[in-house]
Formats: C-alpha cells, sequence, structure tokens
C-alpha cells in the first residue's frame, strides 16, 4: 500500500529517501586529476548500450572536484566487491582518497583499482545537462571482468547481495 503522494519540490527529504529505495551496486570513478590520481566513490552509474558500449554515471555539481571529471578525456569505473566498503570509503568526502594506495595507471593516463568485480576504461563520448547533477557517457575502451559477490548499497547502508533459495 502507497503512502500520501507528495511532490518533490515540497518534501525533498521524502523524494531522496523514495529514490534510496532503489539499491545499485558501488563504483569509483578515477581520472587522472592536476595533481595526481583522482578518485570518487559514485552509485550512478549505468548501462547505457551494448554496440556501441556505452555507460554513465553522474557527478555533483557540487563536488569540489566536479570541473575535473565533468571535463576528463579518459577516466576508468571500477564495480566495487562486497569486502571493499572500505576502498568506497577512501573515495568519497574527507576520505584517503589514493594516499597510500597502489595504483596501476593505464595507456590513457588513468589510475586504475585492482581487486575490483569489474572495471570499465573509458573515453568520454558526452555530458549531458542533469540537473544539480551532469550525466557523463563514456564509451568502454576496456572491460575486465573479474566477478564475485558485489557491494550493494540502499537507504544509505551498505549490504551485500543475497540470491532467492
Ligand atoms: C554510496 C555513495 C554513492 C555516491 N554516488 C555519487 C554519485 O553518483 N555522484 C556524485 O557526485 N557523488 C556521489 N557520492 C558522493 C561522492 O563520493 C563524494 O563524497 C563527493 O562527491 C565528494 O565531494 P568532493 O568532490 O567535493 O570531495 C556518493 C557517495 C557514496 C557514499
Amino acid at each position: 500500500m502507497l503512502d500520501i503522494p507528495f511532490a518533490p519540490d515540497h518534501d525533498p527529504r521524502a523524494f531522496r529517501d523514495a529514490l534510496a529505495c532503489f539499491a545499485t551496486g558501488v563504483t569509483v570513478v578515477t581520472i587522472a586529476g592536476p595533481d595526481g590520481p583522482m578518485g570518487m566513490t559514485a552509485n550512478s552509474f549505468a548501462s547505457v548500450s551494448l554496440d556501441p558500449p556505452l555507460v554513465l554515471w553522474s557527478p555533483a555539481r557540487s563536488s569540489s572536484r566536479f570541473t575535473y571529471f565533468t571535463t576528463a578525456h579518459f577516466f576508468a569505473i571500477h564495480v566495487l566487491p562486497a569486502d571493499q566498503a572500505a576502498l568506497c570509503a577512501r573515495f568519497t568526502r574527507g576520505g584517503a582518497g589514493f594516499t597510500g594506495l597502489k595504483a596501476e595507471i593505464s595507456e590513457t593516463g588513468v589510475p586504475l583499482l585492482t581487486d575490483v568485480l569489474a572495471r570499465f576504461e573509458c573515453e568520454m563520448h558526452a555530458t549531458h545537462e542533469g540537473g544539480d547533477h551532469m550525466i557523463v557517457v563514456g564509451r568502454v575502451q576496456k572491460a575486465v571482468l573479474r566477478g564475485g559477490d558485489p557491494l550493494v548499497f540502499a537507504n544509505g547502508t551498505f549490504g551485500r547481495f543475497l540470491t532467492e533459495a
């Protein structure tokens, strides 16, 4: 049974809570920043197209690093496993980022994380207006699949995926 409908403009908290019901995986998006490797935890990742191979994610305009992430020609998106909540925390506000972390650098100069479920190395394909976020579409040039148990995010908390018995 659904509750009383609300207008997002009038009840932004309820709007956020309703959006947060949608469970997602967790990714870290990386770029070569002006002063070294940069990464941002993001759950806005989505697949877009198989042919051509396109994916998207949405950086917030409020991020201090918004310009870097929306103008980078190349970036990589890493899908985190369930046991990498610490990696996720590293790349949120106030986290350690790449400090003390070993990262490979791709042919296009992008820092790459290992021990992830999947990794998509992308070339910037398009950006689209998206309100207080920007929609960044990447064309996947290379992908790596290791597979395993994904880190899941819903209702503001982290968990694991349980399959039906
Ligand atoms: C699970 C999770 C998902 C997030 N997803 C996004 C996202 O899709 N886009 C975004 O801009 N920030 C997202 N954030 C917030 C960023 O990781 C980061 O904390 C914020 O952008 C940091 O801002 P700064 O760049 O000013 O330090 C997410 C944070 C968490 C914990």
